[in-house]
């Protein structure tokens, strides 16, 4: 029996090196090259092309080799068998410093040195202190989460918006839709890391953007196509929003003449706010093909209706 690994256009090598070190007896296919469907057990993959996965007759598990499954949406017959979600702690510990990095910048005015430095201007310019500062993750999964309890601990005056009922220490939590106006209203930078799902698809549209302060800034570090790229435009044209920080896009790389590139109120970075180290979340994805192997259940798993 086989894995079949693919990752998209980041490529497999790291990955095949990893796995082959953890399991040195296994045979191991890269997407295209398959000898034989029929061999495979697991498809460890990330971003396969639509409809391939529901041609291995002897699939036992898909096995995901990144955080997000919404490419998985796409599939109209996905075959009946656990798809098992990467746990990597790096991830978020990346996406955390990312964010720790953007807030940051717009918080201590680092835009407006890189002006004063090319105009040869010496000025320093006010802030309020960090606790007046008011930061909001929209998204509070495990990196969610994480993300939020690393800028408290900074010192930022953190919250978010959950859809139902939790506590998070440390963190003042909006509730359900008649809360949502209310979270929005207050921030200063709005950090987005909704899963994309048939819900979130466009979640960020011209009424709910419009519901941010003038000058806040948004992090999108979970998947271009939560926001609605043109009513984002047309507010930090109009001024209605001060900024914005993308680092994933509804086609990535966005095409040359995209207007993110050129806009003077964006910042583009090519998907990387977090990145899965084989190294170490292959120890994860070994775990679970030991485990289904030996009948137990594989966890966690990704929940294809809900989309995470
Ligand atoms: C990256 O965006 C991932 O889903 O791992």
């Amino acid at each position: 029996m086989a894995i079949l690994l693919y990752n998209g256009t980041l490529g497999t090598d790291n990955w095949l090196q990893a796995l082959k070190q953890q399991l040195p007896e296994e045979t191991i296919y890269c997407y295209p090259q398959l000898p034989n469907k029929a061999d495979v057990e697991f498809a460890a993959v990330w971003n396969l092309p639509p409809g391939e996965l529901a041609t291995y007759p002897n699939l036992r598990a898909i096995l995901l080799l990144g955080a997000g499954g919404d490419f998985l949406m796409r599939e109209t017959n996905l075959p009946d068998v656990p798809i098992v979600r990467l746990i990597d702690e790096n991830v978020a510990y990346d996406m955390t410093q990312y964010c720790l990095y953007w807030v940051a910048h717009y918080y201590r005015h680092f835009d407006s040195y890189a002006r004063q430095q090319a105009e040869k201007i010496w000025q320093r310019i006010e802030y309020p202190p960090i606790d007046q500062y008011k930061v909001g993750v929209l998204g509070l999964g495990a990196i969610g989460t994480q993300i939020a309890q690393s800028l408290n601990y900074t010192g930022y005056q953190v919250s978010a918006w959950v859809q139902s009922h939790r506590e998070v220490e440390q963190i003042t939590l909006f509730q359900g839709v008649d809360e949502f106006a209310p979270f929005m209203a207050e921030l200063d930078v709005l950090v987005n890391i909704l899963p994309l799902t048939a819900d979130t698809h466009c979640f960020l549209n011209l009424e709910r953007l419009r519901l941010l302060p003038n000058h806040a800034k948004i992090i999108n570090i979970s998947r271009g196509a939560v926001i609605d790229e043109q009513a984002l435009r047309s507010l930090l044209d109009t001024g209605e929003l001060g900024g914005a920080v993308l680092d994933v896009f509804p086609s990535e790389p966005p095409s040359p003449n995209h207007w993110v590139w050129s806009h003077p109120k964006v910042k583009v970075t090519p998907h990387i706010s977090g990145q899965t180290y084989p190294r170490s979340a292959a120890k994860s994805l070994v775990d679970n093909i030991l485990r289904i192997r030996a009948g137990e259940p594989p966890f966690p798993i990704f929940d294809p209706q809900r989309g995470y």
